[in-house]
């Protein structure tokens, strides 16, 4: 079984449609019978019968037996997804229009979830702005992602290999291109892998600054740390999910791409109105937290705004700086 939770969806799947074809064939043997059966030509005269009490107690008994049944097997099997085990391997997934990010404990950013084969694994499932629905059908589990509650959903994934992740719940444009995969690999194959990769992470942003006294406030602000583009892309390829809406490469998605983006000319609609404006660190700023002030003639105001901390900003302008 390739998941924990394969057997026991499968087989109160297989149970209601066993039933299903069960009386799907029966009552059309029963309606192809009585249709013969009482022609008018047989029975000219119709009969009129009252009520029969061992008729209707068989068919409230047995469908209320069959009910129960199929309500036994949906909640034994609900009990068992909503009990994570303790020592589950934890992931945080961010939803976003219209991408899946991984970002494990050490803060490693991940495209696609890598998860070790073998052992429970919890993801705590986040959104960004709309509500998206993590669906990895290989393994029977789905769960929304609704922004502002934070969701959970377990697996163990027990046969290593690459499988589908879909968005389930219809979140705009995009919807069917928020796809991703889950690759399961053997303990020891995934330990290397996560040694290899943490490798490579950059400092952790520098800690915000505690509120200062009004007068000193202003002196709190030249204290912050410089942008540093390695953070910044690692927001921008994670966190923010910003490609998926804006090419690296130049090539047009949902929104303009990011290569050689700054100084570029760029036309775009204030009020209805046509302007000219060079992209700067202020109309970067502008577009992060007001994407629709200023939007790019030929797209649709479309993005949500983004909730980065200023050295976060700082960091994604440092970034796209590189992108000549
Ligand atoms: Cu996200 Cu559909």
């Amino acid at each position: 079984m390739i998941s924990n939770f394969v057997g026991r969806v499968d087989n109160t799947f297989l149970f209601v449609i066993t039933i299903s074809v069960v009386f799907f064939l029966g009552l059309t043997a029963a309606m192809i019978y009585f249709v013969v059966h009482y022609h008018h030509r047989k029975h000219p005269k119709g009969e009129n019968i009252h009520g029969s009490l061992p008729l209707e107690l068989l068919w409230t008994v047995i469908p209320t037996i069959l009910v129960l049944i199929i309500f036994y097997y949906g909640m034994v099997g609900y009990r068992e997804m909503q009990s994570i085990p303790k020592d589950a391997f934890p992931v945080k997934v961010y939803g976003a229009m219209w991408k899946w990010t991984f970002e494990y404990e050490n803060g490693l950013i991940t495209d696609t979830l890598y998860v070790p084969a073998g052992k429970p694994v919890v993801l705590h499932l986040e959104s960004r702005d709309v509500i998206h629905s993590f669906y990895i059908p290989a393994f029977r589990i789905k769960q929304d992602a609704v922004p502002g509650v934070p969701t959970k959903m377990w697996f163990t994934a027990n046969e290593p290999g690459s499988y589908q992740v879909l968005c389930a719940e219809y979140c705009g444009d995009r919807h069917s291109y928020m796809l991703s995969e889950v690759r399961a690999m053997p303990q020891q194959e995934f330990d290397t892998w996560y040694a290899s990769a943490s490798k490579e992470l950059p400092a952790p942003a520098p800690v915000a600054q505690a509120k200062k006294p009004a007068g000193e406030e202003k002196k709190a602000g030249e204290e912050t740390g410089e942008g540093d583009p390695e953070r910044g892309k690692r927001i921008v390829q994670g966190k923010g999910a910003c490609t998926a809406c804006h090419s690296l490469d130049g090539s047009r998605l949902v929104g303009p791409s990011f290569k050689g983006l700054f100084g570029r000319k760029e036309t775009v609609l204030v009020d209805g109105k046509e302007q000219e404006v060079v992209v700067d660190e202020a109309y970067v700023i502008e577009s992060i937290k007001n994407p629709s002030a200023k939007v790019v003639k030929g797209y649709q105001p479309l993005m949500p705004p983004q909730q980065l901390t200023d050295q976060e900003i700082r960091d994604v302008i440092a970034y796209l700086k590189t992108l000549k």
